[in-house]
C-alpha cells in the first residue's frame, strides 16, 4: 500500500486460479522479486490499487531520481525499501525517468478480475517496457516531432572502412511510420542528423568497439544506445489484417529489402516485441526510403539551424519556425521531416509549387480550409494507439470528428471547384491538377464514420459530449464494470455507448428497467403489506441483498417472520434477509453486469473496425498533412514575399535579391532592414570566392544559399525576387567554429574533418559552402589549405561553390583579374566582396551588399572602432599597422 492508500478491502491475486484464498505477502513478494529477475535492466513500477509502487534496492533509485520519499514495509518477517506515487502522477514521474534519465520502465499492472460489492481480485503482469524511443500515447511526446527508433545491422563489426554496407530500419511507433535503407557507413552520420532517432538499437557486438566509424557517428550525434543480443527474441508475424488495403497499394507495398535491411527490420520487430509485448501494434512492411532526395549532411542540418538554433537547442529564430504556418499536428511532422530531405524529383517539386500557387489565388479558400484543418486530430496517432489496444472511447471520438472533418473538407473543395466550373471566371483545369491528384488519394471511409456515428453518437459536431468532465481514468478502472450497487440505477456508460447502437443492449437494458419495476412493486408491497414505510431493498458489500428498516417503531413488525431472518442491528436500524429481494436482487446485479460487458464488446469491435480500417486512416491523415503543409507554404509566401523558384535540371543557381529568412525576421524585429543579395553560379562560374571585413554579412550570404536551395527543394517558395535553381543532389557546408574539447578535438580538427568530408563527397550536382576554411591555424598554414580546396573543389568536384575567406592573398594565388575572375585553370571563378562604407565625417557602416572583386582591405581596425576600442588603442593599433607594412 502507498504512504496514503485507500483503505478499499481488497484481495491480490496472482493467478486466475486461486480466487478464493486469502491474500498472503509472501506470494507478492514472490511476484516482484520474479519481475525483477525477469527484466533486469529496467526499473519495475507495480500497480497497487490507485499507487504505483517499488521495493528492494530499486526503490532507492527510484525515489532518489523521483524526489519521492523512501519508506518501508515489512515483507516477510523483516521491512524492505519502498516508495510509490499516485496513479495521475504516472505521466510526470515516466517523463523524468525514460525521457530524461533514459531509463527503461518496466510497468506491471493490475487486471481486476471480479467485483461484488467493492472486493477486488486482481492479476498482474508486467505489459509493457517503455523506452525513449517506444513511446506510444504518452502526453510527452512531441506532437511536432517524430519520435523514431532506429536499428542498424552491419555485417562485420570489426570492418570500419566508409564503404561497408549497413541496414538501417526506423519506426516511429506512436504514427506507426516505418522506414528501411541500405546505405554504408560513409553515410551513416547523415542519416542519424535526418532521422534524429530517440533511440537507436545495435547488436552486442558493437557494445566495446572503439575507433569504429559507427560508434563515432553515433557519439558526434549524441544518439541513445541499445544493445540488443544478436538473435535475440522472434520477429513475430506481424502482418497486419488490413481487409482494407486496396489490392494496388498491397502490390507497391511488397517491396524487396536488401539482406542488410532485412536484419535492421528483424532486429528492430524483435525489440518492439519485447518491449510493447501486450500493446504490440501490428506491422506493416517497411516503406523502402529510397526515393530521390537531396542528401544534407550531419554538420549542415545543425549549422544552418534547420530545426533547431545552436543555442541550447531551442527552436526558436529556426528554420522550422520562421516557416511554420501548420495548424494540424502531422502537417508540423510532415514539415519538419521535408526541411531535412527536400526532394530532387523535378515533378514532385512541381506539383508542391502548384499546390501554393494554386492556395496563393484563392486566399479565401485557404483561409475556410485552415479554419477545418484546426478541427483535425492527430489520427495517425490515434490510429496506432488503437493498434496498440489503448485507444480509448474519447480517442473513437476524436477519430469520428476527425472522419467528419476530412470529408467537410473534400466536400468544401468540391464546391469550389463546382462553382469556379460554372462562374467560368478563372477556371482552369490545370490548376487543379495538383489538388485532385492528392485529394483523388483520399480513401472514404464513410463506413467507418456511420458506425462511430452510431455506437458513440458522433457526428463531428452536434454531439459535443464534455469529454473533459467525464474523465477516464485508464484502463484498468475501466475494466472493472461493476457500478455501485447503491443508487440501483446505471452510471452513464464508461464506454459512452448509446443503448440504441446494440440488439443485446437495447433487450438487456429493457430486462433491466423491468427488474427495477419490479424491485419497486416488491418494495411497496412489503411496506404495504407490513405496514412499515420506512422498508427498503438494499445491497452492501457488507451484507449483500438485505431488507432495511430505518424506523424503530417498523422494527418489530418484521419480527417473528419467517420470511425475514435478522441479520444487523445498530441503533435505529434493522437488516433482514428475505429469499424474494436476493433472487430478485442478484438478477439485477446479473444484467448490470451484462450489460458493462456487452457495452465493451460494441465499445471493442468498434476499436477492431478502427483497426481494420487503420491503412486507409493513416493514408488519409498523410494526405491532410500534405495539404496543411502546402497551406503553410502558401500562407508564408504571402507573409514573407516569397516567390516561386524556376526548378531545372542544369547546374545553375541564379537568385536575384535572396534573403536569410531567419536573419531578416529578426532584424525586422528591432526595426532594421536586410540588404537582399544576388548570386549566380552557372557551369562557367560554379566557384564564387567572396572576401570583406568581419561582420559584412559574408556568412549569412552562405547560408541563405543553401537555405534556398533547400525552401525550393521542398516545394516551398523562396526568399527572392526570382530564382532559378538547378537540382542540388547534395548540401555540404563547412561553417563556424565549434570547438569539440570533450572529445579532443581541436577547432582546427573538427575543420578539418569536416573538409575531408566535403571533398571526398561532393558532385558536380552539389552545392558546398565553406565558411574561412582555415582560420584555425597559422596564417601560412590556412592560406595553403584555403587554395588547396579551392583547388580541389574547382578541378575535381566541380560544384557549384561559394567560398568565404578573408586570406585575400587567395585572390593573387587565383589569378585574379581585373574583371573579377580567376585566370588560367581558375578562369572559371569569380570573386565577390562586402565592405564597409566610409561616411564623410570619419563613422563607418556596413553595406552588406555584395559587389564584384576582391575586397584587399581587411578593415580589420575600422570593425575595431566601430566595436567600440578605446581611441586611444584604436591609435597604437593604427601606428602599429603603420610600422609593420
Ligand atoms: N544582408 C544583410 N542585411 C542586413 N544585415 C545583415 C546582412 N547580412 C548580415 N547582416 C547582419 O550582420 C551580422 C553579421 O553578419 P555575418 O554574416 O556574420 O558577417 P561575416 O560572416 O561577414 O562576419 C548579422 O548577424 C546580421 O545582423
Ligand atoms: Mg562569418
Amino acid at each position: 500500500m502507498g504512504p496514503d492508500a485507500p483503505e478499499a478491502p481488497r484481495k491480490r491475486r496472482r493467478s486466475t486460479k486461486k480466487l478464493t484464498t486469502t491474500s498472503d505477502a509472501g506470494e507478492d513478494e514472490e511476484e516482484i522479486y520474479e519481475n525483477l529477475r525477469k527484466f533486469p535492466h529496467c526499473l519495475l513500477l507495480t500497480r497497487v490499487g490507485q499507487f504505483y509502487e517499488s521495493y528492494f534496492e530499486q526503490a532507492n533509485e527510484i525515489a532518489n531520481l523521483l524526489n519521492i520519499k523512501l519508506t518501508s514495509r515489512k515483507w516477510g518477517g523483516s521491512r524492505v525499501p519502498m516508495c510509490g506515487f499516485p496513479l495521475i502522477h504516472l505521466d510526470k514521474h515516466l517523463k523524468v525517468l525514460v525521457q530524461q534519465h533514459k531509463r527503461f520502465v518496466a510497468m506491471c499492472e493490475e487486471f481486476p478480475l471480479k467485483e461484488r460489492f467493492g472486493v477486488k481480485e486482481f492479476e498482474r503482469r508486467v505489459t509493457r517496457i517503455i523506452t525513449p524511443g517506444t513511446l506510444i500515447d504518452e502526453p510527452f511526446l512531441d506532437a511536432h516531432e517524430n519520435n523514431f527508433l532506429l536499428a542498424i545491422s552491419c555485417l562485420s563489426p570489426q570492418q570500419s572502412d566508409k564503404d561497408v554496407d549497413i541496414g538501417l530500419a526506423w519506426i516511429d511507433i506512436s504514427t506507426g511510420e516505418f522506414y528501411s535503407k541500405h546505405a554504408t557507413l560513409e553515410s551513416v552520420q547523415d542519416e542519424l542528423a535526418r532521422i534524429s532517432p530517440r533511440e537507436v538499437i545495435l547488436p552486442d557486438a558493437f557494445k566495446d568497439l572503439k575507433d569504429h566509424h559507427l560508434m563515432d557517428a553515433l557519439a558526434e550525434e549524441n544518439c541513445f544506445l541499445s544493445f540488443v543480443a544478436s538473435g535475440e527474441g522472434h520477429p513475430a508475424d506481424n502482418a497486419t489484417d488490413a481487409r482494407h488495403i486496396h489490392k494496388s497499394e498491397l502490390a507497391s507495398h511488397r517491396i524487396s529489402l536488401t539482406s542488410m535491411e532485412r536484419v535492421a527490420v528483424d532486429t528492430l520487430t524483435s525489440y518492439l516485441n519485447m518491449h510493447l509485448l501486450e500493446n504490440m501494434p501490428p506491422l506493416t512492411e517497411p516503406t523502402q526510403d529510397n526515393v530521390g532526395r537531396m542528401q544534407i549532411d550531419a554538420h549542415t542540418i545543425k549549422a544552418l539551424e534547420i530545426r533547431e538554433t545552436n543555442y541550447e537547442g531551442g527552436t526558436r529564430g529556426s528554420l522550422f519556425n520562421v516557416l511554420k504556418r501548420t495548424v494540424t499536428n502531422g502537417g508540423a511532422r510532415l514539415l519538419s521531416r521535408w526541411l531535412c530531405s527536400p526532394s530532387t524529383s523535378l515533378s514532385d517539386i512541381a506539383a508542391r509549387q502548384s499546390l501554393v500557387e494554386f492556395f496563393l489565388r484563392r486566399p479565401h479558400l485557404e483561409a475556410d480550409l485552415v479554419q477545418l484543418l484546426t478541427k483535425v486530430d492527430d489520427a495517425s496517432r490515434l490510429t496506432q494507439k488503437c493498434l496498440a489496444g489503448r485507444g480509448d472511447p474519447s480517442d473513437l471520438i476524436a477519430i469520428g470528428k476527425t472522419l467528419h472533418t476530412w470529408s467537410k473538407i473534400s466536400a468544401m473543395l468540391a464546391t469550389e471547384k463546382d462553382l469556379e466550373e460554372k462562374e467560368q471566371l478563372n477556371y482552369s483545369p490545370e490548376e487543379w491538377r495538383s489538388l485532385d491528384a492528392l485529394m483523388s488519394r483520399m480513401h472514404t471511409l464513410t463506413e467507418l464514420l456511420d458506425a462511430i456515428h452510431k455506437a458513440l453518437g458522433v457526428d463531428g459536431e452536434s454531439v459535443d459530449r464534455n469529454l473533459e468532465e467525464l474523465s477516464f481514468e485508464g484502463e484498468n478502472e475501466l475494466e472493472t464494470g461493476l457500478p455501485k450497487l447503491v443508487n440501483w440505477k446505471l452510471p452513464v456508460s464508461r464506454w459512452f455507448v448509446r443503448t440504441e447502437s446494440s440488439k443485446t443492449l437495447q433487450h438487456l437494458y429493457k430486462r433491466f428497467q423491468g427488474l427495477l419495476t419490479e424491485k419497486d412493486t416488491l418494495e411497496n408491497r412489503f411496506q404495504r403489506d407490513y405496514g412499515a414505510p420506512s422498508l427498503s431493498l438494499r445491497a452492501s458489500p457488507g451484507q449483500g441483498m438485505h431488507v432495511h428498516l430505518s424506523r424503530k417503531r417498523d422494527q418489530p413488525k418484521l419480527n417473528n417472520d419467517a420470511n425475514f431472518i435478522p441479520t444487523y442491528e445498530s441503533g435505529s436500524t434493522k437488516c433482514f434477509f428475505n429469499q424474494e429481494w436476493s433472487q430478485l436482487g442478484n438478477q439485477i446485479v446479473d444484467i448490470m453486469e451484462r450489460l458493462a460487458l456487452e457495452e465493451k464488446e460494441v465499445f471493442n469491435s468498434l476499436r477492431n473496425m478502427v483497426n481494420e480500417y487503420s491503412f486507409s486512416l493513416k493514408r488519409n491523415s498523410e494526405i491532410i498533412n500534405e495539404l496543411d503543409v502546402a497551406l503553410s507554404f502558401s500562407k508564408v509566401a504571402n507573409e514573407l514575399k516569397f516567390v516561386k523558384p524556376n526548378i531545372t535540371d542544369d547546374d545553375v543557381y541564379d537568385v536575384v535579391n535572396g534573403r536569410h529568412p531567419s536573419v531578416e525576421m529578426g532584424l525586422l524585429t528591432s526595426g532594421r532592414v536586410f540588404t537582399p543579395n544576388s548570386i549566380k553560379l552557372d557551369p562557367n562560374s560554379k566557384v564564387h570566392i567572396i572576401t570583406g571585413p568581419n561582420m559584412a554579412g559574408k556568412s549569412t550570404f552562405l547560408r541563405q544559399t543553401a537555405l534556398i536551395s533547400i525552401l525550393a527543394q521542398i516545394g516551398s517558395f523562396v526568399p527572392a525576387e526570382s530564382a532559378t535553381i538547378g537540382i542540388v543532389d547534395r548540401l555540404f557546408s563547412r561553417i563556424g567554429a565549434k570547438d569539440d574539447l570533450f572529445r579532443d578535438r581541436s577547432t582546427f580538427m573538427v575543420e578539418m574533418l569536416e573538409t575531408a568530408d566535403i571533398l571526398r563527397r561532393a558532385t558536380d550536382k552539389s552545392l558546398v559552402i565553406m565558411d574561412e576554411v582555415g582560420r584555425g591555424t597559422t596564417v601560412r598554414d590556412g592560406l595553403a589549405i584555403a587554395f588547396a580546396t579551392v583547388h580541389h573543389l574547382t578541378t575535381v568536384n566541380r560544384s557549384r561553390t561559394l567560398f568565404a575567406t578573408h586570406f585575400h592573398e587567395l585572390a593573387h594565388m587565383l589569378g585574379h583579374t581585373d574583371e573579377a575572375t580567376g585566370s588560367g585553370t581558375y578562369q572559371k571563378l569569380r570573386f565577390y566582396c562586402t565592405d564597409i562604407d566610409e561616411t564623410e565625417d570619419g563613422y563607418f557602416s556596413y553595406s552588406y551588399r555584395l559587389r564584384p572583386g576582391v575586397n584587399w582591405d581587411s578593415h580589420g581596425l575600422k570593425v575595431a572602432q566601430l566595436a567600440g576600442l578605446p581611441s586611444i588603442a584604436i591609435e597604437t593599433a593604427t601606428s602599429t599597422l603603420k610600422s609593420l607594412q
